[in-house]
């Protein structure tokens, strides 16, 4: 068997390296075996060129089929129902989107070895199912800008964006016409659970003591539900019901990773093409704020004063924002943000050595960097 055919089925099969013999009882084999099986533990460059190749032709396929979905034939200005559809392909053909969720779906679907079709699906949907909450999240944040562009509710009003989040939802379910019925029952729970997520957040402003599990039950239920439906529902589609709880688990902590990183970017004046310090104009209590006001009594002080006055001007948030970083919350958020990495790591068990599982390793570390070097101070 040539040497990446057997490195490849021996990394395919999860408990294969767990069961070798201990280096004791293999004494007295041969060093050069134990060289060979080094080997052939690392993954060989072709596996993984092949992984990021697959991945990229995977996102395009499922740029396609949220393209297909949207077009509906209606290009219309800004009267009559059309909009609602202008609305949503004014924020999901951005461009500017990263596409994290299809990403990861396909990722945990190769570790599992699952159809791509069937991949694409549950990305769509996911992705579908992000964009709606993102059209609501902005009127409920007042948003002006996303990915570069205005919102919704900038371009169209408060009605239309809330309607077009509607809207994009269900062309989410049917998407998922095709696939088992347990993963849209479970997609119908998600979008109750990051309702519930967002709706606790928004009676959390203004709650610079918020008890931290408080804030972690919020952020799982908005983000983190998602991240782990698409994984769950990767599994779910190979009925494997013990790895769609590790892939969910996973994921959704994953989500909290990506929010905390998200949390620290809404500091700082980065370019991020969404509203800078929105989160402190609406009195979020995000990680780096909670932690902040918890470090130093004169960020508590701070915080409580002008989450209490009548308006918070762009140029208060704008302190604010240093003089959180300035405490030190920040790189303790990144710390958070590795625990709950290092955590769902963990919940992957021996799925993070197969083809895929060693990508979501490694987006986990690109996630860690970038949130690291968002703390950099810049000239
Ligand atoms: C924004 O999601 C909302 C959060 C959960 C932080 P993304 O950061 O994935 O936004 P896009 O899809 O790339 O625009
Ligand atoms: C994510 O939270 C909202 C949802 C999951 C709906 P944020 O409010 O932080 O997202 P951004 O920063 O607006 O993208
Ligand atoms: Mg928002
Ligand atoms: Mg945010």
């Amino acid at each position: 068997m040539p040497l990446t055919e057997a490195a490849q089925s021996a990394l395919c099969n999860p408990g294969s390296w767990d069961e070798r013999p201990t280096r004791r009882a293999r004494g007295s084999r041969l060093p050069f075996q134990a060289i060979l099986r080094g080997m052939l533990r690392q993954p060989s460059h072709a596996d993984l060129l092949e992984t990021a190749v697959d991945l990229e032709a995977f996102v395009a396929d499922v740029e396609a089929a949220l393209t297909a979905a949207l077009d509906d034939g209606t290009h219309a200005g800004p009267e009559g129902p059309e909009v609602l559809m202008e609305a949503a392909r004014n924020l999901i053909l951005a461009g500017a989107a990263k596409r994290a969720r299809p990403r990861l779906t396909f990722l945990f679907g190769r570790a599992i070895d699952a159809p791509v079709d069937a991949l694409v699906d549950v990305a769509v949907a996911g992705e579908l199912i992000h964009a709606g909450s993102l059209l609501h999240d902005d009127v409920v944040d007042g948003a002006e800008t996303r990915r570069g562009r205005p919102t919704a509710n900038a371009l169209w009003g408060a009605t239309a964006a809330v309607l077009s989040g509607d809207l994009v939802l269900t062309l989410a379910f049917a998407q998922l016409r095709k696939r088992r019925r347990i993963i849209t029952s479970e997609a119908v729970e998600t979008i109750a659970t990051m309702t519930r997520g967002v709706m606790a957040e928004v009676l959390a402003r203004g709650r610079v003591e918020l008890p931290l599990d408080q804030w972690r039950a919020i952020v799982a239920g908005k983000t983190g539900s998602l991240f782990g439906w698409c994984a769950r529902s990767a599994a779910l589609l190979m009925e494997e019901d013990e790895a769609a709880d590790r892939f969910g688990d996973c994921a959704s902590r994953l989500g909290i990773a990506f929010q905390l990183a998200d949390d620290l970017l809404d500091l700082q004046r980065l370019g991020t093409g969404k509203d800078a310090f929105n989160d402190i104009l609406n009195r979020e209590p995000t990680f780096p704020i909670l932690v902040a006001a918890d470090r130093s009594k004169e960020v508590r002080t701070e915080v409580a004063r002008l989450w209490n006055a009548p308006r918070v001007t762009p140029g208060n948030a704008e302190a604010l924002g240093r003089a959180v970083l300035a405490t030190g919350a920040g790189a303790e958020t990144v710390e958070r943000l590795q625990e709950e990495i290092a955590a769902a790591l963990e919940a992957l068990g021996p799925y993070a050595e197969r083809p895929g599982g060693r990508e979501i390793v490694a987006w986990s570390k690109e996630l860690e960097t970038r949130a690291r070097e968002t703390l950099r101070p810049r000239g």
